[in-house]
């Protein structure tokens, strides 16, 4: 048999051979092998870009065997000489293990051409809650907050009992489909932790929603690091904007003193073994403004903001204790999620082409090439959003 393109058992020269590791023997690789049972991306067609961050690119698109609509997120190779980059790597185990409503749905992983791209393909979801606040007209109501804060907790539930911690929940990762259903997304920061827990890189999680003890270089990470993001969460849609939007580490940690008061031994066995206390003190403030920054607020929903702000992360509430938190059984009662109300798809709406990249305050990463004047004075009006 001849060895042409379209010869399905040929071997591809292009590809050279790969080595057996028994006998040192090089094996040809044939044609219909290449992409082991991987679908090619060239059987989606982009459809228009909905996002970019500090992983990868997404793009909406049309699944052509089926003519669904999915989300294809490029696994961002820059860095890389042989082989996937860790948190593409991460992102698929992760994602492969987790089947839950409140968890995006990865169907399968794909691969380019010249096989040094590999796309995500998603489920696709509506809205992210970052460019939804940006844009909607009026803010959620506190019933539609329970409905969206209590399907977070559902799936970091799922999560957490997986042993997979998160480590970068903010609202640009919280995606929501017209029927009123949110999804956590972006698992290329997610870990497994195990006992014993070994150090862990202590830079994860954006700064706004990065909990006291990261920011004090503790070098061991637990679920709690994605309860205080909960924490920031519940509080950003309550009061219609970011809680803590520090721009510098110190800056947070102040911020945070400012709103729950400074740390102590007393409240916080573990507070002087942090690494960053050697190198610094803290200013000093005795209060707790959680109360008079919340004014409207119920006293079971200050009780479940404080024990999501607890400062030792062995304290800490879990998803199943705010679970069951009277915040959520009693009046406004959680809306249905089938009531939650449906948006305009903005970010399809404003990006049309694959090339356009995403822009309003809420986003971080590349500047688009030429932003509209709504953009710009969108991003004047609201404060950025940073990574
Ligand atoms: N399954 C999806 N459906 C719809 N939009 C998505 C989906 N996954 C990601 N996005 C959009 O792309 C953005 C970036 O994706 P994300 O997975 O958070 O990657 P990054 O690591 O680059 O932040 C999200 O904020 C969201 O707007
Ligand atoms: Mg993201």
């Amino acid at each position: 048999m001849s060895k042409g393109d379209t010869d399905p058992v040929a071997p591809v020269t292009r590809k050279g051979f790969l080595i057996s590791i028994k006998t040192g023997e090089p094996t040809e690789i044939r044609e219909r092998d290449v992409h082991g049972r991987c679908r090619a991306v060239t059987e989606f067609e982009k459809l228009n870009r909905i996002g970019e961050g500090t992983y990868g690119i997404v793009y909406r698109a049309r699944d052509t065997r089926t003519n669904e609509i999915v989300a294809l997120k490029k696994v961002r190779m820059d860095q890389e000489k042989d082989g996937l980059p860790v948190s593409g790597l991460r992102e698929i185990t992760i994602l492969k293990k987790c089947k839950h409503e409140n968890i995006v749905n990865l169907r399968d992983v794909v691969v380019g051409k010249s096989l040094e791209s590999i796309f995500l393909v998603m489920e696709y979801c509506e809205q992210d809650l970052a460019s939804l606040l940006d844009n909607m007209a009026q803010p959620f109501s506190e019933s539609e907050v329970k409905c969206i804060v209590l399907q977070v907790l559902q799936g970091l539930k799922y999560m957490h009992s997986r042993y997979i911690i998160h480590r970068d929940l903010k609202v640009s990762n919280l995606l929501m489909t017209d029927k009123g259903c949110v999804k956590i997304a972006d698992f290329g920061l997610a870990r497994l932790f195990g006992l014993p827990s070994g150090p862990m890189t202590p830079q994860v999680v954006t700064l706004w929603y990065r909990s006291p003890e990261l920011l004090l270089g503790s070098p061991t990470q637990t679920t709690a690091v994605d309860m205080w993001a909960v924490g920031c969460i519940l509080g950003e849609l309550l009061s219609h904007k970011p809680l803590l939007p520090g721009n510098t580490e110190i800056a947070q940690l102040e911020l945070i003193i400012d709103l729950l008061g400074t740390p102590s031994e007393a409240i916080w066995p573990d507070y002087p073994k942090m690494p960053a206390i050697q190198n610094f003190t803290l200013k000093k403030q005795p209060y707790n403004n959680l109360k008079p920054k919340f004014q409207y607020l119920s006293a079971a929903g200050l009780r479940l903001l404080n024990f999501l702000f607890m400062y030792d992360p062995k304290k800490r509430a879990t998803p199943e204790e705010c679970l069951h938190s009277t915040y959520f059984k009693e009046p406004p009662l959680p809306c249905d999620p089938k009531l939650m109300p449906t948006f305009p798809q903005h970010r399809n709406m404003q990006h049309n082409s694959t090339k356009s990249a995403p822009s309003g305050a809420h986003h971080s990463g590349p500047v688009p090439e030429l932003p509209a004047i709504s953009d710009l004075l969108g991003s004047l009006l609201k404060k950025r959003r940073v990574d």
